[in-house]
């Protein structure tokens, strides 16, 4: 299967780190969403979803792609399982396509959609790999976006909760995890203010009013699948960038830094966790905060059994509440992103200490690198710096307390990468999208031989 057994620097005394610092039965995983790799965009059945329309609109997506294949996942998934057998992974993140199950939003079920999460989850299951779902990776029903202007309206609540109870009800005993929604601040802020994302628009109002929605549509629905009662842990994931002050003496630096991190990490965890949204960031908004109804964050407050943490970067601003790009001593990703895993340390403290959230998983994490098949291999050796660099401050944040139980790298393959398109390449495995090859970069021997030495140290 992979021509290249080669294996990377041996990496033994990142490896005992690790091994020292994590618990026992700390999971080893990988994630994708369904947009990002399915493909089969208009096959058996599938609904149109946001992401579908708006790949079609001219100027979206910089090479002006669209995911109508994508990895082609929805036909090679018994192969990338494979693939996920030969990392060593025990577990794997996915996300379902809801207009795939239900193509209108709501209405009708689409059985031939659930017939392939079926086959996913079993295939999985038989080889040893526990299945990790997301219900709301930001691929809305297109139909839902023009019957009832999607995200934007309160119907989409109950809608999602329904389409939570049934994935429950299908799914809930042979999932480990369920997930509400992937990175609500990606779905709000990047979709209805700045327009990097589906459906594009461009109105802070909209996007703090869809922010609430969203966190609702997460209440609802964990309330919906108690109700179901399955074996799955119950959560949602969150995406978090910590933001510093340019200049941390600077008092205007310090409060652009304190609205950043309002709108980015309080704004969801607040509500989340302690049923109220931050003040400081309601009165920033001003005329711009939602609309909240009583009863709303009651809604949104429930318990739930994990947080899922996605983290990349950091973002340094100054007083004007610019980003400004620090030199970074360990450099940039291929999206521009600074490499600063110590920021993974502190902040996994600091959310443990504020918040005393259930369990964490560090459900996304990895970089995108200007990869290339050098005579049959990919190497990435700036990606296995950064993984190396992001579990040692992992495991530091564990040793100093962080009940943080597992990791999944983002990306277990190279995929549509939103408005970025198939550029940005943050797979483990290369993909060849003209053959759709795959082909293990170095930093997946790497993982896959750190894996297997921790799994020998701690059974
Ligand atoms: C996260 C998304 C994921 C992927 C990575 C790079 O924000 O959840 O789908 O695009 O960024």
């Amino acid at each position: 299967m992979h021509a290249n057994d080669a294996h990377p620097a041996a990496d033994t005394a990142t490896f005992q780190t690790l091994i020292q610092s994590l618990p026992a039965g700390f999971e080893w995983g990988s994630a994708t969403s369904a947009a990002q790799i399915e493909g089969a965009a208009r096959e058996d059945g599938k609904g149109e979803s946001i992401w579908d329309r708006f790949c079609a609109q001219p100027g979206r997506i910089k090479d002006a792609s669209n995911i109508d294949v994508a990895c082609d996942h929805y036909r090679r998934y018994p192969e990338d399982v494979k693939l996920m057998q030969w990392l060593g992974l025990e577990a794997y993140r996915f996300s379902f396509s809801w207009p795939r199950v239900r193509p209108q939003g709501r209405g009708a079920w689409n059985e031939a959609g659930f017939a392939f999460y079926d086959r996913l989850i079993d295939t999985l299951l038989e080889a040893g790999i526990r299945p990790n779902a997301t219900l709301y990776h930001w691929d809305l029903p297109q139909a839902l976006d023009e019957s009832i202007g999607g995200l934007l309206s309160r119907e989409v609540v109950p809608l999602f909760a329904e389409y939570a109870a049934e994935i429950a009800r299908r799914f809930g005993d042979r999932l480990s995890t369920i997930a509400t929604l992937n990175e609500p601040w990606c779905s709000a802020t990047l979709g209805y203010e700045t327009a990097q994302f589906a459906p594009g628009h461009t109105n802070r109002a909209e996007a703090y009013q869809v922010s609430h929605h969203l966190l609702m549509m997460h209440g609802a629905a964990i309330q919906a699948m108690r109700a179901v009662g399955p074996k799955a842990q119950l959560g949602i994931v969150l995406n978090h960038t910590p933001s510093f002050p340019a200049d941390p003496l600077n008092e205007e630096d310090r409060r652009a830094a304190r609205i950043d991190d309002g709108t980015n990490v309080r704004w969801y965890m607040d509500p989340v966790f302690r049923g109220q949204y931050p003040a400081d960031i309601v009165e920033h908004l001003g005329a711009d905060a939602p609309v909240i109804e009583a009863g709303d964050l009651a809604l949104i407050q429930q318990p739930l059994d994990f947080l899922g943490v996605n983290f990349y970067t950091r973002s340094v601003l100054n007083g004007r509440q610019q980003f400004v790009t620090p030199p970074g001593e360990l450099g940039f990703t291929d999206m521009g992103w600074e490499i600063y895993p110590q920021a993974l340390t502190q902040h996994l403290l600091r959310i443990s200490r504020e918040y005393t959230p259930p369990p964490i998983y560090i459900t996304e994490n990895g970089m995108a690198n200007a990869d290339s098949v050098v005579d049959g291999r990919v190497p990435d050796a700036q990606r296995i710096a950064y993984l190396r660099g992001h579990l040692e401050a992992l495991a530091q944040a564990v040793a100093l307390g962080a009940d943080v139980r597992g990791y999944f790298y983002w990306s277990l393959l190279d995929n549509f990468e939103w408005n970025s398109g198939y550029e940005k390449r943050f797979g483990l495995f290369h993909v060849d999208y003209a053959t759709q090859q795959r082909l293990a970069k170095d930093s997946a021997h790497w993982y896959r031989d750190m894996i297997g030495a921790f799994k020998a140290a701690r059974p």
